[in-house]
Formats: C-alpha cells, sequence, structure tokens
C-alpha cells in the first residue's frame, strides 16, 4: 500500500487536516505537495486544539517524517513561528523536513497581493493575501528565492536583487517600506535560513525510500479541486495545482507511485472569497449551516459562504482527481435541517440545463442548482461509528453521493473529535495494510 493523494474535492477547507492526522497515525511520511499559509488545518486532540499552516498534519505522531515538498510556497516567518509554538508544546520536531527547492515568500510578495487585490477593486479574488500568488508568479518567471538559497548570502543578495528590479513600478508606493530594503531583507531571511537548516533537506528520496519499501505514504492537499489553477472557477482560483496530479510535481514522484486518491468534502458546500458557487444559500438555512458548521477561515476568520452539496461540481472532482474514494465530513452539521436538498444538475442562462461542470466562466457564473430533495434526520449522530450507527436518511443521502458520483464513500465525519469518524471496511483496510517502521 503505497501511495495515497489526499485532495479537497470543493473549496477547500473540507476538513483534510482531520484526515491526514488520523492517516498519519499509520503512515510512513506525510508530504505536503502544494500552497502555502493560506491553508490552514485545525485538528483536535482531547482538549488541545492545534492549527497548522505549514507543518504537515502528521507532525503530532513523535519522529514520523513530515515533509514540506517543493511544490509548496513557504513563508519563512510564519514557518518558523509554527516550529516555535509546535516546541514551546514539547512536540517532536524531529521528523520535519522542508525541500530545499520550495520557494520562499518574500516581503514583496505579501504587498503584491494586497496591491493586486486593492487595484481589483470589486472584482477582487479576495485571496488570504499571503502572497500566494506573486510568490508562484516569480517560480513561473524565475525569478523565485529557493529555501536553498538562504543558506548563502551572496546568492541571496544577487537573487533579491533580480526579481525585485522588474518589481518597481508595482511596488513604488512601497519603495520606503523598511521590508523592503534590501540589506533588512537579506539579513532577515539569512536568520530565517539559520533557524531552518536543520530541517532542510532533499526530500524527494524521503518518499522513495518509504514506497519502495511499500510503506504508507500520505500526499496532503491543500485547498480544494474547484480552486486549481488549471481546473478550477479561473480566475477565482489560488495559484497551484491542488489536484492530485499535482502531489507527484510537488513531491517528486511519478504517478505509478499513487495507488489511491481519497477526495474529502463536505456533507455541504462552502467558499471563502469571490467566485461562482451554483449552490449557495443566502437564507436561514445558509445561516444555520454556517452557525453549525463553525464556517469561518482558520486563516483570515472570514466568514464562509454556505450551501447545499453540488454533486455535479463533486462528479468533476471525482474526474478531475481520478478519485477513488470520498470522504464525507461534518455529516452532524446538517442534522435537525428538514428537508436536506443535493444538487445534481444546473440550470444556465436561458433554461438550459447542465449535467456537467460547464467549463465556460459566462455559463458558469450564472448557474444555479437543480436539487434533489431528501428527508432529513433529528437523531444525533455525533456518537455514530459505523454506517449502520446513522439514521435510515443520513445512510440514503451518502447512498445517493456514491451512486450520483459513481465512486465509495470510505469515511464520514460525525465531529470535530479525532474519533468521530466513521471507518467503512474500505479506509480499515488501508489502515490496517499500512506497516509503520
Ligand atoms: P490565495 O490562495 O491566497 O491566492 O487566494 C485565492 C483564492 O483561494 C481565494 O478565493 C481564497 O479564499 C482561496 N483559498 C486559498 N486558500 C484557501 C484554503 O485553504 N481554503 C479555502 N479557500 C482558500
Amino acid at each position: 500500500m503505497p501511495g495515497l493523494v489526499i485532495v479537497g474535492a470543493q473549496w477547500g477547507d473540507e476538513g483534510k487536516g482531520k484526515v491526514v492526522d488520523l492517516l498519519a497515525e499509520r503512515a510512513d511520511a506525510v508530504i505536503r505537495f502544494q500552497g502555502g499559509n493560506n491553508a490552514g488545518h485545525t485538528i483536535v486532540r482531547g482538549d488541545e486544539v492545534f492549527k497548522f499552516h505549514l507543518v504537515p498534519s502528521g507532525i503530532l505522531y513523535p519522529g514520523r517524517p513530515c515533509v514540506v515538498g517543493n511544490g509548496v510556497v513557504v513563508d519563512p516567518r510564519v514557518l518558523t513561528d509554527e516550529i516555535d509554538g509546535l516546541r514551546k508544546r514539547n512536540i517532536d520536531l524531529s521528523g520535519l523536513r522542508i525541500s530545499a527547492n520550495a520557494h520562499l515568500i518574500m516581503p514583496y510578495h505579501l504587498l503584491l497581493d494586497q496591491a493586486g487585490e486593492a487595484r481589483l477593486g470589486k472584482r477582487e479574488i479576495g485571496t488570504t493575501k499571503r502572497g500566494i500568488g506573486p510568490c508562484y508568479a516569480d517560480k513561473a518567471a524565475r525569478l523565485g528565492i529557493r529555501v536553498q538559497d538562504v543558506l548563502d548570502e551572496k546568492i541571496l543578495k544577487q537573487k533579491i536583487t533580480a526579481a525585485i528590479e522588474p518589481k518597481r513600478q508595482a511596488l513604488r508606493d512601497y519603495a520606503k517600506d523598511p521590508l523592503l530594503d534590501l540589506h533588512t531583507m537579506t539579513e532577515d531571511y539569512l536568520a530565517f535560513g539559520h533557524r531552518l537548516a536543520p530541517y532542510i533537506a532533499d526530500t524527494p528520496p524521503i518518499a522513495w525510500r518509504a514506497l519502495d519499501e511499500g510503506k504508507l505514504v500520505v500526499f496532503e492537499g491543500a485547498q480544494g479541486t474547484l480552486l486549481d489553477i488549471d481546473h478550477g472557477t479561473y480566475p477565482f482560483v489560488t495559484s497551484s495545482n491542488p489536484v492530485a496530479g499535482s502531489a507527484c510535481v510537488g513531491a517528486g514522484v511519478g504517478p505509478k507511485s499513487i495507488d489511491e486518491v481519497w477526495g474529502v468534502a463536505k456533507a455541504y458546500s462552502t467558499r471563502v472569497g469571490a467566485g461562482p458557487f451554483p449552490t449557495e444559500l443566502h437564507d436561514a438555512v445558509g445561516e444555520r449551516i454556517q452557525r453549525a458548521g463553525g464556517e469561518f477561515g482558520t486563516t483570515t476568520g472570514r466568514p464562509r459562504r454556505c450551501g447545499w452539496i453540488d454533486l455535479v461540481a463533486l462528479r468533476y472532482a471525482v474526474r478531475v482527481n481520478g478519485l477513488t474514494g470520498l470522504v464525507i465530513t461534518k455529516l452532524d452539521v446538517l442534522t435537525g435541517i428538514e428537508p436536506l436538498r443535493a444538487a445534481v444538475r444546473y440550470t444556465g442562462p436561458e433554461g438550459a440545463s447542465f449535467d456537467d461542470f460547464p467549463y465556460h466562466q459566462s455559463v458558469l457564473h450564472r448557474a444555479r442548482g437543480d436539487y434533489e430533495e431528501l428527508p432529513g434526520w433529528e437523531e444525533d449522530v455525533t456518537g455514530a461509528r459505523t454506517l449502520a450507527d446513522l439514521p435510515a436518511n443520513a445512510r440514503a443521502l451518502l447512498e445517493l453521493i456514491e451512486q450520483r458520483l459513481d465512486t465509495p464513500v470510505v469515511m464520514v465525519g460525525v465531529g470535530p473529535g479525532r474519533d468521530q469518524m466513521i471507518w467503512t471496511d474500505a479506509a480499515e483496510s488501508v489502515r490496517s495494510r499500512a506497516r509503520v517502521a
């Protein structure tokens, strides 16, 4: 049982962190392959709550190799803060490894992200303003600063100078910002380099070795399929590829290393930031879901837009990622809502009907869900540990999802706690086939 990829099947915030955390218990390595500190994972351990933005979710298992892969963009200020926070709580960080080829978010990336959004005004994307887009843009322009560069003062200075030069015009309002002073920036980043040095490594061999030995490697995606820069609702997307194919690129392994791809989806839908959302609710049900689900961003605290589960978009996610299993999270949030709805097709402009996710932006912006209605349930589901423990109407919703997506539901989340998860036989068999070193 080698490679298992965990991706978001919606617009992010599906609860991937918890799923990865549970699987990491038996995994030999956990590797993050894209995104940056635009992501936020919350993990509850007993009374303790851990919030991560960059460190992979497996870090709470002492010594477990946890890799920040080459495809991730790293804000070293955030990463060093996260490391300090974990150290203070006596978490063993000996397994943490950061790819020397990962790109660094620089102070000017943060400023450019803010300036770009301000320039767009009402047409803003609603980014997390963490500098993600400008950092990936520099990577593609071959002007990026990589983790390995902070280990050499001369190279670092040269690269920063080259990276800033073409941005002078865009950064002119910040010309006097002390953060942009070449000397200060170089000093700050050398200091980060010094702090991060023990963790910097050539990371693909960590995956290769574990895969060669038939051990479980979990590839941890951030954001979600519909935020993918190629396959999402462009331009209202992030600047990386959260889809499963990107696990190979962002971790340095070949496609044959991937055995299973599980997509994580909530039992409803949410989206942060702007962009099309065909099943969005603007009523009391939407507010109820937002409240019951605690739908406020881990990273920015922004309220998330809420809506019904969208089986058209999820069917698309199944194809784009090649999903072999679905993890449905937060089923408990739907308790007491009557009736429930699931979008099974869209109505677009001029009443056109769409069975498949429309590729055209103008269509998608005006598409609205056509729903299948299901009876809800009143029973508390938070104690369910098998599918049989669920009320029949909750099982019916899961069956509708499986049938419409032609993909098995492998795990079901029924509450925030670690134990509040239903493991189906399929998921158990992955877990039990895994060997821990
Ligand atoms: P960026 O990734 O900060 O550039 O933001 C681009 C879009 O992706 C915005 O709509 C963000 O709200 C969204 N986004 C980025 N990261 C996440 C995430 O982890 N969860 C949910 N939405 C995200």
